[in-house]
């Protein structure tokens, strides 16, 4: 019976029992999902929500000079709204916000800080294509009030990371370091009902995601590794890929996580001055800890991305994740082209300065 299956309450009392500041976390991670459920009823809305709908009158522009849509701000609102009250956050950093959210006096806890895109895939919001909130929790052992260097700690030491994805039915998608696990929202209880325990990605795939439209500005390993997939069964993969982009990173995800394949999103030379498109703490870190917890691999291309110690807390990565040996190919691909065995070898004999280049005969 659906009502046998737990809710994200009892998930959690259960999961966190023995975790240290377990009640708190819990506590913290339920005000998340009442942030998310409120997002969810707002973006539901579309331009039936007066402040979701477009306002070109009032368009702001955050730390990344993107312009912010209205319901980037008012998402980031919601979710600053439902976490500061309880005092269960230190401090928040926000995708929308250039500096750490400072709580009020009286409401800042000591243990723990927050980490989110309020609203993942924006550009999309207008078509109606899947949206989403993703966040992170991250100790904080201080007494003091958080600077923004507190922040500045690698994905591996995330205690609790998710996703929430609004599309034809709202999930939540969750880990505390003991799987990856998702709830359904039951709208008309109000609920997050655990649908999906145990997420496992599956071992193989035949599923490629990125923006073609980048290919002359990516990396040869990068070139490479989506020529073969294009090439098909025709190349050495022996088999035929599909390629999906939805340009909504939540969506991409959260598909590697039901049926497997692989996301890129890589260091190109488009913007010498972006290392890559996506943020380090709230899109990379909390995606790859969900997409390992659930036996895949997140790395920058050359590395775990969860062991890259972040400079600053907006910081962009390159980002590759999903089915393992996907990962782990295209990492060699990396590997063999610093060391140059992807490229043929040219004896110098026949080299430029060569004496036995046609025209020096
Ligand atoms: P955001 O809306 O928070 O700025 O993030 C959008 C991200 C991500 O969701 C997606 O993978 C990527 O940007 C889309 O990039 P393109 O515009 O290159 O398709
Ligand atoms: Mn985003
Ligand atoms: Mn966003």
């Amino acid at each position: 019976m659906f009502y046998q299956r737990p809710t994200l309450s009892k998930f959690l009392i259960e999961h966190l029992r023995d975790a240290p500041d377990g009640p708190d976390l819990s506590a913290l991670l339920i005000d998340v999902a009442a942030a998310v459920k409120t997002i969810a009823a707002v973006v539901a809305k579309g331009q039936l929500h007066v402040r979701g709908a477009a306002a070109p009158d009032r368009a702001t522009t955050n730390v990344h000079g993107e312009v912010q849509k209205p319901l980037d701000v008012l998402t980031n609102e919601i979710v600053i709204g439902h976490c500061e009250w309880g005092g269960l956050v230190a401090g928040m950093v926000s995708e929308e916000l250039e500096a750490p959210y400072e709580l009020p006096d009286g409401l800042r806890a000591r243990r723990h800080l927050l980490v989110f895109d309020p609203l993942d895939g924006s550009s999309n919001i207008d078509v109606n294509v899947s949206v989403g909130t993703i966040f992170s929790v991250l100790r904080h052992d201080r007494d003091e009030a958080p600077g923004a260097r507190d922040y500045l700690q690698p994905g591996r030491r995330q205690i609790a990371a998710g996703y929430a994805i609004y599309g034809p039915t709202t999930m939540l998608v969750l880990s505390v370091g003991r799987g990856t696990h998702g709830f359904t929202l039951d709208r008309e209880i109000g609920n997050f009902i655990l649908t999906h325990p145990d997420l496992r990605i599956p071992e193989t795939t035949s599923e490629f995601a990125i923006n073609t439209s980048n290919e002359r500005f990516w990396e040869p390993p990068v070139q490479r590794y989506v020529g073969e997939c294009k090439e098909g069964r025709s190349g050495i993969r022996d088999r035929d890929f599909n390629m999906r982009w939805i340009a909504s990173m939540v969506a991409e995800v959260h598909r590697i996580l039901m049926r497997g394949g692989v996301f890129l999103y890589p260091r190109d030379t488009k913007d010498p001055r972006k290392p890559g498109r996506l943020r380090l703490l709230y899109e990379a870190n909390p995606m790859s800890m969900l997409i390992e917890q659930a036996g895949g691999r997140g790395s920058t291309g050359r590395g775990p991305l969860l062991d890259v110690v972040p400079e600053s807390i907006h910081q962009r990565i390159p980002v590759v994740l999903g089915t393992r040996e996907e990962v782990e190919r295209i990492e060699r691909y990396h590997r063999e082209h610093e060391d140059g065995t992807d490229r043929p070898f040219v004896s110098p004999l026949f080299n430029e300065r060569s004496l036995f280049r046609p025209e020096a005969l």
